[in-house]
């Protein structure tokens, strides 16, 4: 893969630096559900950050949230709007459910706040363009909150990618899912969640292949999504009835560079995998085993197969344990591109493109056949 395509996505550096010898980052935490315990333990454990503010639009749920962390002292608010207007930020962790990620962050944005925005980036394509033009004005960032990218694992996949081992990539096969994993709360419904399956574990797959391959622009889909289970009570009990989004999704997806994406991802289905991830290359291929439960992660040793000498041959990779937490270098990153000026950890100008595909896979499966993607000027 050359540098040009490489180097692509490099992102300018910010204005907004976040410095100061002792100061700490002040971060604001926006939804306290579920995920937010994540980002606030994360915080927590770092010396240099202090909570200073959480809120959440059900009356009570940010304080007790705190509460139970021993924040007792931490101010809490029922807006996104009420937190940022009157909490002195540095960035803020929007954990709300995919309907409520837009508004948030481009709140913070235009107060020259940098967020880090839980996956997926957003439920459609047009709310992703509008983040992204409000990032352009501001001096904060957009970090998406893709901790699988900091899995030796997944670094291992786009290092053998650049060495060139597979050569010039033409095809990838990707995707994974469990056999019943329907999640429950807010993410089965079409006025919280937005996206079902696609936004939920979807975007972890894309990203995979994707950022490993020097995320090339896609240029058409094909998709098809459905919900035969999470609408079903004999597989999703009581939950079916306000079932309101995908539990399957697959597409046929062109890509710039003349690489082909074949994708299909689920939350329920009666297989128990819907494949390994295979990379295909003209000087070799890789296999990336799934997982049971598919949440970005690898699931055994990868193999690259390659000709030696004329002879077929394969090689096992070895997978790697990662000792510290992602959640935490996730977390870590995020502060340190915002203390040192640095660009965004995960950006969006990449995400951009993860989340084109899910808005195509939606657009071409209510149509019933293959559409552009079109990407307005951000
Ligand atoms: N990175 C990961 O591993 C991971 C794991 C789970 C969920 N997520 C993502 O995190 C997000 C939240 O998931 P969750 O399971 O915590 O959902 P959740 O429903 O438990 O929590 C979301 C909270 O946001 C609140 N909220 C909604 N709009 C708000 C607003 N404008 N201001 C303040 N609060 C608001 C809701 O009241 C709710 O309490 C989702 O987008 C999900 O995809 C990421």
């Amino acid at each position: 893969m050359s540098d040009a395509v490489l180097s692509q996505f490099k992102q300018p550096e910010k204005e907004k630096a976040v410095s100061g010898e002792g100061k700490k980052f002040k971060v604001g935490i926006i939804g306290t559900g579920w995920i937010a315990e994540s980002h606030i333990e994360s915080y927590m454990s770092q010396p240099d950050v202090e909570i200073v503010a959480a809120a959440d639009i059900i009356p009570g749920k940010a304080r007790a949230k705190l509460d139970h962390y021993g924040l007792t002292n931490v101010r809490c608010y029922e807006s996104h709007q009420e937190l940022i207007d009157n909490e002195e930020l540095d960035g803020v962790s929007v954990c709300t459910y995919n309907r409520q990620h837009k508004d948030p962050t481009i709140y913070a944005l235009e107060r020259n706040i940098h967020v880090l925005l839980e996956k997926p980036f957003t439920v459609t394509l047009d709310e992703a363009v509008e983040i992204c033009r409000a990032e352009k004005k501001s001096k904060a960032f957009v970090s998406l909150g893709f901790q699988p990218r900091f899995d030796e694992n997944m670094k291992m996949i786009k290092k053998i990618v650049e060495s060139g081992a597979l050569g010039e990539v033409y095809y990838i096969q990707t995707g994974g899912g469990r056999r019943r994993g329907i999640p429950g709360s807010t993410f089965i419904e079409d006025k919280t969640g937005g996206i079902g399956a696609l936004g939920d574990i979807g975007c972890y797959s894309l990203d995979m292949v994707l950022n490993a391959v020097g995320y090339p622009k896609p240029l058409t889909v094909s998709g098809y999504v459905s919900d035969f289970f999470g609408k079903n009570p004999k597989y999703n009990g009581a939950d079916a009835k306000r079932f309101s989004v995908d539990d399957f999704g697959a597409a046929f997806v062109r890509l710039e560079g003349g690489i082909i994406l074949d994708f299909r991802i689920a939350w329920a289905m009666h297989p128990d995998t819907p494949g390994d991830t295979l990379i295909f290359g003209k000087e070799g291929a890789l296999r990336i085993p799934s997982t049971d439960c598919w949440n970005g992660s690898v699931g055994g040793p990868m193999i690259l197969y390659h000709d030696i000498c004329g002879e077929q041959a394969q090689t096992v990779i070895p997978l790697v344990h990662t000792r510290k937490g992602l959640f935490e270098m996730k977390i870590r990153s995020f502060v340190d591109a915002a203390r040192q000026g640095l660009p965004a950890p995960v950006p969006t100008s990449q995400i951009l493109y993860n989340q084109a595909i899910i808005d195509g896979i939606n657009k071409s499966a209510k149509l019933g056949r293959e559409v552009e993607i079109v990407i307005t000027e951000i």
